[in-house]
């Protein structure tokens, strides 16, 4: 797990002025939307006397208060109040909780959950097909019981599809000479890298899927990611009927993520509004049994984590991507934004230390009453220290 990239938070037409309660990182957040309608994104944990903010409320005056003692805080994570001192008492300057900077896109609210300033930090994963006619979009959220790496690694798989998905494959016993084709980079960018491949794959069955490719034929997909947790699957079901699946995962613990799946279809849009929202629901149906095949074999996957060691699975050519995969995420650790999950583990057993994400405002401020979550040294630190 990592600082220092945007991960969802809920979506955006689901979040009102009542906070809620989030866990990304193994941390809590208190969400909400402020009184001008502006989503907002601090650490859940009152500096006061640890009070969860989430489950306060927010006023009038667009902060949120805490539920034991009525602390205020805006949505810049100031402490605007403190009743026990009456109303003209001046607020120390470490009265404040991590505020973390906001976007709203696709649907969906997005935090950036660390303290790099604005021009340095990772991108969201841009689509291009946002805002583009012909194309239409439906959000849906899941959670899985396992490790949001394994999940992403599950999508980059390109051989998997044949297995796991056996509506989609001749299940490589149909051709003998069936294997993986050879892998097209495409989309690579600074924070991730991306593939397409050509494969066979027999006309579909079901019966809305079977207008858009009714015959079987050479088909084309691939996959590709942005920073750790944000990745595009394509799927191209005839030379103009496209799928196109954005996947913003929020790893809540090493066994447990949030799934925010956006899929942008150029298939069945119609002009008829009524038309397209039953469409909308029956391709999330679709989507969501899809997915349904892959939670089953990803649920029983062991270890939990990938392992640190690459001598401790067999990988095969077609399991490059898998290590490209996991080279950009030894590239983020290289910067010192892994979190060091032994040590908050530790603390969280000894449960008397809570941590917080840091947020941008340390790299100017001081006096922060919780201290930042614990990282992984960056290794040219570590080999400074060896010198
Ligand atoms: S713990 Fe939040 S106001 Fe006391
Ligand atoms: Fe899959």
């Amino acid at each position: 797990m990592f600082i220092n990239f945007w991960y969802p938070v809920c979506i955006a037409s689901e979040l009102t002025a009542k906070p809620i309660r989030v866990t990304i990182l193994k941390h809590d957040f208190v969400v909400f939307r402020d009184n001008k309608g502006r989503a907002a994104v601090l650490s859940d944990t009152c500096v006061h006397r640890g009070g969860s903010l989430a489950g306060g409320k927010t006023k009038e005056d667009g902060t949120v208060q805490c539920p034991y003692h009525g602390w205020r805080f805006n949505s810049e994570g100031e402490c605007t109040r403190i009743p026990s001192l009456g109303i003209k008492a001046k607020i120390p300057g470490r009265a404040r909780v991590d505020s973390y900077p906001v976007q709203e896109k696709y649907g969906l609210v997005f935090a950036f959950l660390g303290d790099l300033p604005e021009a340095e930090r990772p991108p969201i994963l841009e689509i291009d097909e946002e805002g583009q006619p012909g194309w239409r979009s439906t959000v849906v959220s899941f959670d899985v019981n396992y490790h949001y790496e394994r999940s992403i690694e599950n999508g980059l798989d390109p051989a998997h599809n044949e297995y796991v998905h056996t509506t989609h494959g001749y299940q490589g016993e149909k051709e003998e000479e069936y294997k993986v084709n050879e892998l097209e980079p495409h989309r690579n960018n600074p924070w991730g890298f991306g593939f397409m491949h050509t494969f066979d794959a027999p006309p579909l069955r079901h019966w809305l899927m079977k207008h858009f490719r009714p015959s079987g034929g050479k088909m084309q997909a691939g996959s590709g990611t942005v920073g750790p947790n944000h990745m595009w699957t394509f799927i191209h079901l005839s030379e103009k009927n496209f799928m196109h699946q954005y996947m913003f995962e929020a790893p809540i613990s090493e066994s447990k993520t949030r799934v925010f799946l956006v899929n942008f279809r150029n298939i069945g849009v119609t002009k008829y509004e009524f038309l397209n929202k039953l469409i909308d629901k029956k391709v999330n149906e679709r989507n969501m049994f899809i997915a349904g095949q892959d939670i089953v074999v990803v649920n029983k996957l062991k270890p939990i984590l990938t392992p640190p060691s690459r001598t401790k699975e067999l990988l095969m050519p077609h399991d490059k991507v898998i290590l490209q995969y996991r080279d950009m995420l030894d590239s983020f650790e290289a910067r010192g934004w892994r979190i060091d999950l032994d040590a908050v583990n530790a603390a969280h057993a000894k449960g008397d230390v809570i941590h917080a994400i840091p947020s941008p405002a340390r790299r100017t401020d001081k006096g922060w009453v919780l201290d930042p979550v614990p990282l992984v040294p960056p290794q040219n630190t570590m080999a400074q220290a060896a010198e």
